[in-house]
């Protein structure tokens, strides 16, 4: 069964093939440097029973970040400081052999739910996510996120939907 766990040096990062040179290069060269400095904290699909038990199905990172609220669709900005805490979901990427069984989805959701939790204990407005081109973003929209004015590849999920999202998944 895949579990996710933290990042660690046993990973093989080099074996990581999602199809995207720079979410590659991410996971094998950049992870667990920002890690080790604080900059991001990346999660890995492994399969703990499976002969390969490091070997990485998927993963995403998440930042702490800060957003200028003016790049919001107007119906999000209305009231709110001209900059609001965020986290931004900085990469998810799943394995090409992995790809279209579910796994993109659950570390999305994944990734949600620890926003969640985080806005529990710290001012958070919402989850940001630069996506690699227009097929990423309507995996983003997919799940609710919606497109900054400033650039269709920068897209939103604000807290209150986030939270219901995770909510509702919990009790089906
Ligand atoms: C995009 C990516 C993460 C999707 O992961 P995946 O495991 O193939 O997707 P899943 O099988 O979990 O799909 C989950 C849901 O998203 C939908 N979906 C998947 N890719 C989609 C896309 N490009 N556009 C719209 N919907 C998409 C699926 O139909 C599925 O919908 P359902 O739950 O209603 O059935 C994966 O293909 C990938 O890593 N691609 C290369 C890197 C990349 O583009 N990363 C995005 C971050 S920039």
């Amino acid at each position: 069964m895949a579990e996710l766990v933290p990042l660690d040096k046993l990973h093989e990062r080099d074996r990581f093939d999602c199809g995207s040179p720079e979410l590659n290069s991410f996971i094998r060269s950049t992870a667990r440097q920002h890690q080790d400095k604080g900059l991001s904290r990346t999660s890995v699909l492994v399969n703990l029973e499976a002969d390969d038990p490091h070997r990485i199905l998927g993963y995403f990172s998440l930042t702490a970040y800060q957003a200028a609220s003016e790049d919001l669709p107007d119906s999000l900005r209305r009231k709110l400081p001209r900059t609001i805490p965020a986290i931004l979901l900085g990469r998810l990427a799943v394995d090409q052999a992995f790809q279209s069984q579910g796994y993109g989805g659950s570390l999305l959701v994944e990734a949600m739910r620890r926003v969640a939790q985080t806005a529990s204990l710290v001012g958070v407005a919402g989850l940001f996510v630069d996506a690699k081109d227009e097929r990423a973003a309507q995996f983003y929209s997919h799940f609710g996120f919606v497109a900054l004015r400033s650039n269709p590849l920068k897209l939103y999920l604000p807290i209150g939907t986030l939270i219901s999202f995770v909510e509702s998944d919990a009790s089906s």
